[in-house]
């Protein structure tokens, strides 16, 4: 299969943050900059692959400062990683206010998007051609990030499958919380 530039999918969406995403304390809701992070997920990873693609995944999104009102709100893809029909791709999200230009980055994050085919068969995505260093080390990030993704999951679903409650309450001793029953 034929290979494809990181820049041929590369997709940047912006928006306005209008009233109507404001939750009750006149912020913009995280669920709106999610959808709008799924959406340039969704957009870059189909134009990679030529074909519909689903979200498995997401790692990295933080809210460390919220997003206002009339703020405009920039998400850059690319497709960071491909593997054979799961595709990384790596958001930058930028906050700009308009009336006075500053600039903030207010988050990146990694989404993980697998193709499929009209059957909802997983498809093979093309290789991905690396045409800069930034790119090289983009991926090789992204294959990190994918072991680690498997490692915790395995963690979360397995490492305290076999714990006896005496010993899962040793190990929540020290936390906030009663164990009541
Ligand atoms: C994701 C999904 C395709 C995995 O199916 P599966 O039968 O387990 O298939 P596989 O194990 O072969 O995984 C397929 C690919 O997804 C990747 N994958 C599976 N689970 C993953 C996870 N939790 N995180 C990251 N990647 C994952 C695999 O590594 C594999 O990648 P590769 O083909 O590049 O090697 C399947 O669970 C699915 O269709 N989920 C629903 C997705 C969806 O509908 N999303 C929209 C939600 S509204």
């Amino acid at each position: 299969m034929q290979g494809k530039p990181v820049k041929s999918s590369q997709t940047t969406i912006t928006e306005l943050m209008i009233p109507s995403y404001a939750n009750f304390g006149g912020k913009v809701h995280g669920g709106i900059l999610l959808g709008l992070m799924d959406k340039v997920a969704y957009v870059a990873a189909s134009k990679h692959c030529g074909a519909y693609c689903v979200t498995v995944s997401v790692d990295g999104v933080e809210f460390k400062e919220p997003v206002e009102v009339g703020d405009l709100i920039s998400l850059a893809a690319s497709v960071n990683y491909v593997g054979n029909s799961s595709m990384i791709v790596g958001i930058r999200v930028t906050s700009l206010k308009p009336k006075t230009g500053e600039e903030k980055h207010t988050n990146s994050c990694y989404f993980t998007m697998v193709a499929k085919d009209e059957a909802g068969n997983l498809v093979d995505v093309p290789p991905l051609i690396l045409e800069e260093k930034i790119e090289v080390r983009r991926f090789c990030d992204a294959k990190k990030l994918r072991e680690l993704r498997f490692k915790i999951g395995d963690i979360l679903h397995n490492e305290t499958k076999g714990l006896t409650l005496e010993e899962m309450s040793v190990m929540i001793a020290e936390n906030r919380c009663e164990v009541k029953f």
